[in-house]
């Protein structure tokens, strides 16, 4: 949530953290804005709307030191004067800033007391102003930087530029934020991405650290003041993976990506599933934590450990594992999931987690993240840069681990493998442009529509769940997912005449059911779609989707993925990055 950038080094510092601040946009793009020194001083240029859709870059002059951000507004509305970055009163410091200062209304206050004036609404302000009051007490500017961190409460990092010395300063304490190492130049920002066209030397910062850039990079500890020892690290992600190349939108880039990045999944360290696995078997309990797309994976994941393994497990919403803290201790084993490894719910039932004597493995696309970091043991899906808001081949690769982890928990791991690479093969063959042309006509048959239902039982029933999320953050049309089953407890009153339903109707034992579910809400005139294998009388339009036995879940996870996404292009929306959302939740 909000991206920030920073860059020293050679003199095209503006266009850089420009071209970075477009690749951060997905973290936020509400606003932006840029602050960089030249010859004149330090000057700032901060705009509503997204960067994208600004012309005037080409006016820009150039510099050597500069920082950026674009963001997802917390603290003010949105308006160019709360846009970042944010100014000291004497003009000498520049700040943009990813997290929240949680207790900023008493350093606001406390600095007005001071003489301190603000210009706008924001919890960021306070930080620049401390800066410079510990300045004109007579600190140096890391040290003015390192003792503002100590009264900052909240998550949080930031970049901040000294006009007077010309240095860069990187905070962290529980927000994103790395190091990128150049030739002769040095970038720091929310993510690898944004850095990636110039460099894949990594210095992943820790919480409570600090890194200061002027001729050379130095990290210290935000506490003590202590230098540490900078160790950078090589990315293996290219700069081409995170670009969207010949596709218009990210979104689609990614699904289509689906056809390798679900193969990638399955390429794990037999050793390290079958410790994980060792895990699960010797833990009392096992819970699988996540939010929106991956909290739906975790979902499926209980119902995989369960068909797969025998085995039970517990599913538990990120933001609502602090409710069942007192039932969790030194034999259980947590399971979080996400994409980004930064999602602030999930890390926050992670550190109770841990705080409880819990073990913790997580299961991630981004290396080097937070929750990499603070787990026992960690699995990547190596799905490679997800920059589209909406999560696509995350999620498949997420659903892959977790049945290949299921099967090594059952013991057949070599078993499992072979049958999901074969799924995975088979998916990627069904993965065509016959298959987007029917998704991209369905899209326009029911563009117009308000609801959209969709149904599934068994393991299909979180992916039921996953559908409706896929749908309604880029379509904006009203989708729900229900257990087939539980239509007849209440929601089937929802039901009106030519109302779309997506049926799951997977080879397994739940077909039967799901498809006197369908006749059920047929009959009250919906107008049914069928992801199946076969055909059905029951489907006024049928979607044809392989058989592939457990991993029919994956299967049916794409199409409705592609409708979203065709859905979002016809009703005019922006697929990559639908309104009020941002990807990474870094806050609470
Ligand atoms: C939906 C989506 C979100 C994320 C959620 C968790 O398409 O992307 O619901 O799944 O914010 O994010 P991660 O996986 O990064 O923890």
């Amino acid at each position: 949530m909000c991206g920030i950038i920073g860059y020293k080094g050679g003199d095209q510092a503006v266009s850089i953290v420009l071209e970075g601040l477009k690749t951060l946009e997905y973290r936020g793009y509400d606003s932006w804005g840029i602050a960089f020194l030249d010859g004149t001083g330090l000057q700032v240029k901060k705009n509503v709307g997204k960067i994208g859709n600004f012309k005037g870059f080409k006016a820009l002059p150039e510099a050597n030191l500069a920082l950026g951000h674009t963001r997802w507004a917390t603290h003010g509305g949105v308006t160019q004067s709360n846009a970042h970055p944010h100014l000291s009163n004497n003009k000498r410091i520049a700040v943009a800033h990813n997290g929240i200062v949680e207790n900023y209304q008493a350093l606001r206050k406390r600095l007005q007391a001071a003489g301190y004036t603000f210009h706008s609404q924001t919890d960021t302000e306070t930080i620049p102003l401390l800066v410079e009051d510990f300045l004109k007490k007579g600190d140096d500017f890391p040290t003015a930087v390192r003792h503002t961190c100590l009264l900052l409460e909240g998550r949080y990092s930031f970049i901040v530029l000294d006009a007077d010395s010309g240095q860069l300063i990187g905070a962290r304490n529980g927000s994103p934020l790395l190091a990128g190492l150049g030739k002769d130049e040095f970038f720091l920002a929310s993510d690898i991405p944004a850095f990636l066209p110039h460099t894949n030397q990594v210095v992943f910062l820790d919480d409570q650290q600090l890194v200061l850039i002027d001729s050379a990079l130095r990290l210290f500890d935000l506490r003590s003041g202590k230098q540490l020892p900078v160790k950078p690290q090589k990315i293996s992600w290219t700069p081409e993976q995170a670009e969207k190349g010949k596709f218009p939108h990210f979104m689609l880039k990614e699904i289509l990506e689906q056809r390798e990045s679900v193969s990638r999944a399955l390429v794990q360290d037999d050793e390290q599933l079958e410790k994980i696995a060792q895990l699960i078997t010797r833990a009392k309990q096992t819970v699988l934590v996540g939010c929106g797309t991956a909290g739906k994976m975790c979902l499926a994941g209980t119902y995989l450990f369960a068909k797969i393994a025998g085995r039970q497990t517990h599913f538990c919403v990120g933001s609502e594992f602090p409710n069942f803290a007192p039932f969790v201790g030194p034999d259980t084993l947590v399971i979080a999931v996400s994409q980004s490894g930064e999602t602030a719910d999930t890390l926050e039932a992670l550190s109770i987690a841990k705080k409880r004597g819990a073990k913790v493995v997580s299961l991630l696309n981004v290396y080097g993240s937070t929750m990499m970091r603070q787990s026992d043991y960690n699995l990547l899906i190596n799905a490679g840069p997800e920059k589209a808001v909406a999560s696509t081949k995350a999620a498949t690769g997420q659903l892959a681990v977790l049945a290949l982890l299921a099967y090594a928990t059952a013991g057949r791991l070599a078993e499992g493998r072979k049958a999901l690479q074969i799924a995975s093969a088979a998916l990627a063959r069904t993965l065509d442009d016959a298959q987007c042309k029917r998704l991209k006509a369905l899209a326009q048959k029911i563009k117009a529509k308000e609801n959209l239902y969709i149904i599934g039982r068994g393991l299909h029933y979180p992916i039921a769940l996953e559908s409706a999320i896929k749908l309604q953050e880029v379509s904006y049309i009203h989708a729900e997912g229900f257990a087939g089953g539980e239509l007849k407890h209440g929601p089937i009153a929802l039901i009106e005449k030519r109302t779309p339903c997506i049926v799951l109707a997977a080879c397994d034992e739940t077909q039967a059911e799901v498809l006197s579910n369908a006749m059920e809400v047929k009959s009250r005139g919906a107008y049914i779609i069928g992801l199946a294998p076969q055909d059905n009388e029951v489907f006024d339009l049928h979607l044809p989707v392989p058989d592939l036995g457990i991993a029919s879940a994956i299967a049916e996870l794409v199409p409705v993925q592609l409708l979203a996404y065709y859905l979002a292009v016809l009703r005019g929306n922006d697929p990559d990055k639908p309104r009020n959302l941002a990807k990474s939740v870094t806050v609470k």
